[in-house]
């Protein structure tokens, strides 16, 4: 790559540290939830005695409290389905701006819940801002991969999981009883994600629109060039401009692509498989089992203070996202998301024996070992690969209907993780750990044989290597005859390398 795509400028960073303010509340709110249980637990009984003068089962709080938790995720399917239309619609800067407006109802309707009495603004807010977390898991990945020069893309993309696991960090360490863990100040532990959304719309205004999207949705040349050149520090941004008027003019018959034709259309089968696969083997690994849950699991594996392992599972997580950041350009997102896979299915073994052989004292240990390793495998490749590599795998034209798709694949996915983990605790007691080592062992069987490299390559590169030529015209929606030369074709196991 020519030295002039590789330039990194303040501006750039900027712009990236405010986009990647979504990703922090998508973590934010991830991990905010656990901590206050058991006073939300005693809120909901509190509104209950105060409306029918008697306590609250505890069969119907547990379902008040099980809805508040999912319902989360149940915003985050809605919005995450909605990215597409929104981001063509206002472009990717001003689709930020607005989806602010939901963290602010979502974070009042939470803080004023005590006040009102009222636990269903707590549902409310929790609804309102799962919706929020869902359109930005895709619109900060679409406008890092759009602004991000090609060799840094894979770095700068996994700044969206960086702003992840740090929210996630944060939620913990507020979470604390000596925070705002306590009884009093829960509710402002939850109105909190108000802040970022007020400092995002403050900053946004000084970030460029993706120059991707000004030129090739908006066709406007002049400003996708100011932009550029802002963002890339150099009036020399022709190599750029050129890549993307070559897309542009491979997209003028098509001007976007509805989700619909997504599904219809034979040359996006290879990528759109891999895309919904890898957000699956994300969420499938079992990684949420342990950010939802993992104080409890650190309780059954017999450890004393399960809270300190649970904030020690976020650090080591910040840590090893870091550590992805720094690999993803060199080893590859393949051979990275290969390498976790594999980690974590090993780690999930070792998180059997040691629920297993809990009578062993020292066992308490081995799990905390093992859930140490099984985040740190995460991180290094399925945590943020499946995130920014949707935004590679698909040119402009069907990248918004394609992000959509696997952000609603992946948030039902974590639904479903979320929502069936205790119960398959239950049923299963100490081999729970052995499912996730199931589907592992399957998505890293899937990733050796389909999953291409895409370091370094420019989107229409990559779009190339699924069967080349340009994006199907609304003639070429249809499947092509058997053994078509432009798609349907499976891939060997790297053809762009
Ligand atoms: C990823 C997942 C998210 C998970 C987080 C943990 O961003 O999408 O569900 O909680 O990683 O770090």
């Amino acid at each position: 790559m020519a030295g002039q795509d590789n330039q990194v400028t303040c501006y750039l960073l900027f712009s990236l540290a405010t986009a990647v303010i979504g990703s922090l509340q998508f973590g934010y709110n991830t991990g905010v939830i656990n901590a206050p249980e058991q006073k939300l637990r005693s809120f909901f009984n509190n509104t209950w005695m105060e409306r029918y003068g008697k306590a609250i089962e505890p069969g119907v709080c547990t379902i008040v409290w099980s809805v508040a938790v999912s319902v989360f995720s149940v915003g985050g399917m809605v919005g995450s389905f909605s990215v597409g239309v929104m981001a063509d619609r206002f472009g990717r800067r001003r689709s930020m701006m607005l989806v602010n407006i939901l963290a602010v109802i979502g974070g009042l309707l939470m803080g004023f819940s005590t006040i009102c009495s009222s636990y269903e603004m707590i549902i409310a807010g929790r609804l309102v801002i799962g919706l929020f977390c869902g359109l930005f898991t895709g619109l900060t990945p679409m406008y890092v991969g759009e602004v991000s020069p090609t060799p840094l893309r894979g770095a700068f993309g996994t700044l969206h999981q960086l702003g992840v696991v740090v929210g996630i960090l944060i939620a913990q360490i507020f979470g604390l009883e000596a925070l705002l863990g306590s009884d009093k100040m829960w509710p402002l532990l939850l109105a909190l994600t108000v802040a970022p959304a007020v400092l995002q719309c403050i900053l946004l205004p000084f970030c460029p629109e993706s120059p991707r999207f000004l030129l090739i949705n908006l066709k406007q040349e002049e400003q996708a060039r100011k932009a550029l050149v802002r963002l890339r520090g150099s009036e020399d941004v022709s190599k750029d401009m050129q890549e993307m008027k070559e897309e542009s003019a491979k997209m003028a018959m098509e001007k976007k692509v509805t989700i619909a034709e997504l599904f219809r259309s034979a040359s996006y089968r290879q990528p759109l498989l891999i895309a919904v696969m890898l957000q699956l083997s994300q969420q499938l690994s079992g990684i949420n089992a342990v950010f939802y849950y993992s104080t409890g699991i650190f309780a059954d594996a017999g450890v004393k203070q399960p809270i300190y392992a649970t904030i020690g599972a976020g650090i080591v997580n910040t840590i090893f996202t870091i550590v992805s950041l720094f690999l993803v350009e060199k080893a590859g997102r393949r051979t990275l998301h290969l390498l976790g896979l594999g980690g974590m299915a090993v780690s999930a073994l070792l998180m059997t024996v040691s629920l297993l052989l809990v009578s062993i004292p020292a066992m308490s240990y081995v799990a905390i070992l093992a859930i140490m390793l099984f985040v740190a495998m995460f991180e290094l490749g399925p945590g943020p690969i499946p995130w920014f590599i949707v935004a590679e795998l698909f040119s402009q034209g069907p990248r918004p209907a394609a992000m959509a798709v696997a952000g609603c694949c992946n948030w039902t996915a974590n639904f479903l993780v979320g929502m069936s983990f205790p119960k398959l605790v239950e049923v299963c007691g100490p081999w729970v750990f052995l499912i996730f080592t199931t589907f592992l062992i399957l998505f890293f069987i899937f990733t050796f044989i389909k999953v291409p490299e895409t370091k370094g390559k420019t989107f229409d590169e990559i779009a190339r290597g699924f069967g080349g030529g340009p994006p199907p015209t609304s003639s070429s929606l249809e499947d092509p005859p058997v053994g078509g030369a432009s798609a349907g074709v499976t891939l060997p196991a790297s053809p762009l390398k």
